[in-house]
C-alpha cells in the first residue's frame, strides 16, 4: 500500500447519535425512550478473533478474509442470492441475442439471468432520456457479487463510449488504482477514471472486497474511495469544517453509512479527466445539488454541467443516479443516528457471535430482524408503514412523470412558439427530469425520507406545468416564485424553493 493509502478511522465512541436520540426522547413520547433503551444496548462487539491468516492491505481477494471471518464471509457470498421486493419480484432469462436501434451490431449477454427491466416496466422512463444511455438499457438492482458482470453486460458500456470512472463503483478498485499509480492511490484513480472502460474494466478482478470497507488490522471500518473522501471535504467545508479528513475524523458510528456512501450516491464525472465527483460542494439538499450544477464551469466557456442533449426536445438535462445516502441524511433515521448498517446489515447471532448480516440486501425480506431492534410492532404493522409510505410516494412519482413527458410531447410538437419560449420550457424540462429522477433513482420507493422526497416530486411536478404554461406564452417573470414563497423558503433552508 502506498503512501496516500487510507488509514484506519479512530475508533471513537457513538456519542453525537445519542445526544440526538436523548435530546428527541426528552421532547417525544415514550415509543421514542423503548427505541432508546434498544440503541443503548446496540454498541458493537470488540472484534476478538485469533487469525488463521494474516491480513494486508493487498489481500484483495475476499476468500482470503474469509478464512479468519467465516461467518462475515458467508453473508458476502449470499450477496449472488436473488432478494425479491414489491418491485423486483423475480429474475428473468438473459437475452442471448441483444441489439439497439440504428445499429447493426449485435451484443450477446454472458448471463443466464438478469434483473427486470425497468425501461419494459415504464416506458415514461424512455421519454424521459432519450438520446442518453439509459433510455437503451436499465434494470432492477441485486446483490453485490454482481456489480462488475451486471456492469460490463449492460449496453449501456457495450453500445455506447463509457469511461474507466464507471468502475470505482462497481469493482474493488484499490489494487487498480494502486497498480495504475504505482502505489499512489489519488494518482491511479486520475488515470483510472480517464481510461476507456473496457480498458479499466480489463485491471479489475473482483466486485466490492472486505478490503474496500475495512481495515485489514484492526477490522474498523474506512473509506477507500477518493471520491468520497474529496466530496465529505469539500461538503464539510460548505459548513465551515476545514481539512476534514474522513478516515480521521469520522466517528465509527458516521463510518456505518460512509462505506455505503462510497457507491450509493449521486455523482459525474467532472471535465477531460472524467474525475468522479459528488457534487456537495453547495451541501447535500437536491436544491444544494442543482444550484452546483448550475454553476459548473465548462471547458468551451459555458456554465452549467448537463449529461446529455434530450432527442426530442434539444434540451441539455441532467440524469440523477441513486442518492440513497443524500436521501437517508434528510430522513428521521439519519436524524437519531440510525444507519445503513442498521437496516441493511442487522446484527444477527450465529454459533453465539454477534455478526452484522454481510449479505447486504432489502431489509424488508427479514423485518424482524431489520427494524426489530428498536421497533416492537408485529412484522404486518412494520409491512403496513412501509407500505402506505411507498404508495404515497408512487402516486407522487406518477404524477411527476406523467406531467414530464406531456411536456417533452408538447415542445416536440411546439409549433409558432418563439425560441425565447421554447428555451424556457427547455429549462423547465431539465429541472423536472432531473428531480423527478433524483427521487425514482433513489432505490427505497420513498422509504428513506418520505416527506423529503414528497418536496421534490412536487418540486418536478410544479416545474413540469410551469414549461408548460411557457410553451402557452407566460414569461419567467410570470412564473416566478411569490415574494411570500421565497421568504419562506429562505427562512427553512437559504436555497430558495
Ligand atoms: C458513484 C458510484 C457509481 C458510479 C460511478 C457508477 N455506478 Fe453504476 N451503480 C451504482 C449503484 C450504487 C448501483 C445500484 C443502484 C441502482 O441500480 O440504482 C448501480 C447500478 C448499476 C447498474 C445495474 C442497474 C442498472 O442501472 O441497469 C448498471 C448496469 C450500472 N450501474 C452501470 C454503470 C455505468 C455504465 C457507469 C458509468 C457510466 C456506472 N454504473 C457508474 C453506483 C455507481
Ligand atoms: C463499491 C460500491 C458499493 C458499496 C461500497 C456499497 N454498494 Fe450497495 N450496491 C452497489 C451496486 C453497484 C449495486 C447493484 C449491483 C447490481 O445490480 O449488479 C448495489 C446493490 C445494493 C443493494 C441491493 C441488494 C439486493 O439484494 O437486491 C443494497 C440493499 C445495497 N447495495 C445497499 C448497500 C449498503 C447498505 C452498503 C453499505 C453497507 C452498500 N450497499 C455498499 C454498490 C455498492
Ligand atoms: C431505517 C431503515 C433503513 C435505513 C437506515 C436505510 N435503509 Fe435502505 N431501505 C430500507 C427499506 C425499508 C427499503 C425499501 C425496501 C423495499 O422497497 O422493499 C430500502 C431500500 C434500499 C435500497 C434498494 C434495495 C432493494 O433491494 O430494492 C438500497 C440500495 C438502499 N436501501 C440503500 C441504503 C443506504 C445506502 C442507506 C444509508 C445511506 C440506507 N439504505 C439506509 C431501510 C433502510
Ligand atoms: C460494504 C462495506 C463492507 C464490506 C464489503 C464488508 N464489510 Fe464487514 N462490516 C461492514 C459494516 C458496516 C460492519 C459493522 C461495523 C460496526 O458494527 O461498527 C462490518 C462488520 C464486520 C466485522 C465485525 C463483526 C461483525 O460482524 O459485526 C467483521 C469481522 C467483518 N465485518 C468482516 C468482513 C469480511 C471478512 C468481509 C469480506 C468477506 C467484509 N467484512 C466485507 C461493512 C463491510
Ligand atoms: C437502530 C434503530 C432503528 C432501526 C433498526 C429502525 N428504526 Fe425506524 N425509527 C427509529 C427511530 C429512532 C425513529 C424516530 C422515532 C421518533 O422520532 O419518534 C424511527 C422512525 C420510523 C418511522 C417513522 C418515520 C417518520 O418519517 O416519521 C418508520 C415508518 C420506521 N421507523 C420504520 C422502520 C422500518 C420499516 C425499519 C426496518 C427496515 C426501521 N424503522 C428500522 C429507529 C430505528
Amino acid at each position: 500500500m502506498g503512501e496516500t493509502a487510507p488509514s484506519a478511522p479512530q475508533q471513537k465512541t457513538r456519542l453525537w447519535p445519542l445526544a440526538v436520540v436523548a435530546l428527541g426522547a426528552a421532547a417525544v413520547t415514550f415509543v421514542a425512550v423503548a427505541l432508546l433503551t434498544n440503541i443503548f444496548e446496540r454498541k458493537h462487539t470488540e472484534v476478538t478473533v485469533a487469525r488463521v491468516v494474516e491480513l494486508t492491505d493487498t489481500t484483495y481477494d475476499a476468500a482470503t478474509w474469509g478464512l479468519d471471518y467465516p461467518a462475515e464471509y458467508d453473508g458476502f457470498l449470499a450477496t449472488a442470492n436473488f432478494t425479491a421486493s414489491g418491485h423486483s419480484t423475480a429474475l428473468v432469462p438473459a437475452v442471448a441475442e441483444r441489439v439497439v436501434a440504428g445499429d447493426d451490431t449485435v451484443y450477446p449477454d454472458s448471463r443466464d439471468q438478469t434483473t427486470a427491466s425497468k425501461l419494459v416496466a415504464d416506458p415514461r422512463l424512455v421519454t424521459l432520456w432519450k438520446g442518453y444511455a439509459f433510455a437503451i438499457d436499465y434494470r432492477h438492482l441485486r446483490g453485490h457479487q454482481w456489480m462488475l458482470t451486471d456492469q460490463r453486460e449492460t449496453l449501456r458500456v457495450l453500445a455506447r463510449q463509457q469511461p474507466g470512472a464507471c468502475l470505482n463503483c462497481h469493482a474493488s478498485t484499490l489494487p487498480v488504482m494502486e497498480e495504475l499509480g504505482q502505489g499512489d492511490i489519488e494518482a491511479g484513480f486520475a488515470a483510472m477514471n480517464k481510461l476507456p472502460y473496457a480498458e479499466a474494466a480489463a485491471l479489475a478482478e473482483h466486485p466490492v472486497q472486505c478490503v474496500d470497507c475495512h481495515d485489514p488490522e484492526t477490522m474498523a471500518l474506512r473509506v477507500t474511495r477518493p471520491a468520497l473522501a474529496n466530496a465529505l471535504t469539500a461538503l464539510k467545508a460548505s459548513q465551515g469544517i476545514a481539512d476534514y479528513d474522513v478516515n480521521r475524523d469520522a466517528s465509527s458510528e458516521e463510518l456505518r453509512s460512509y462505506v455505503c456512501a462510497q457507491c450509493h450516491v449521486e455523482y459525474y464525472f467532472a471535465g477531460e479527466g472524467k474525475t468522479l465527483t459528488f457534487p456537495w460542494a453547495d451541501g447535500l439538499d437536491i436544491n444544494a445539488v442543482w444550484q452546483y450544477y448550475s454553476e459548473v464551469e465548462n471547458a468551451d466557456g459555458t456554465t452549467g454541467f448537463t449529461d446529455f442533449t434530450h432527442a426530442i426536445t434539444g434540451a441539455g438535462v441532467v440524469k440523477a443516479q441513486h442518492p440513497e445516502f443524500e436521501t437517508w441524511s434528510a430522513g428521521v433515521h439519519a436524524a437519531n443516528g440510525v444507519s445503513c448498517a442498521d437496516c441493511h446489515m442487522a446484527y444477527q447471532t450465529v454459533n453465539s457471535q454477534k455478526v452484522a448480516n454481510h449479505q447486504v440486501t432489502n431489509p424488508m425480506a427479514d423485518p424482524n430482524a431489520s427494524c426489530g431492534a428498536c421497533h416492537s410492532q408485529s412484522e404486518a404493522e412494520l409491512r403496513q408503514r412501509v407500505d402506505v409510505i411507498q404508495n404515497r410516494f408512487v402516486d407522487s412519482r406518477d404524477r411527476a412523470l406523467d406531467a414530464l413527458t406531456q411536456l417533452i410531447d408538447n415542445i416536440g410538437q411546439a409549433q409558432g412558439v418563439s425560441e425565447a419560449q421554447l428555451d424556457l420550457a427547455r429549462q423547465f424540462q431539465n429541472k423536472a427530469s432531473f428531480y423527478v429522477d433524483y427521487a425514482y433513482s433513489e432505490n427505497s420507493y420513498g422509504f428513506h425520507a418520505p416527506d423529503y422526497l414528497q418536496r421534490i416530486l412536487s418540486q418536478s411536478l410544479d416545474a413540469a406545468r410551469q414549461g408548460q404554461l411557457a410553451l402557452l406564452g407566460m414569461t419567467a417573470e410570470q412564473l416566478a416564485a411569490s415574494d411570500v414563497a421565497l421568504a419562506n423558503a429562505e427562512a427553512a433552508d437559504g436555497l430558495g424553493i
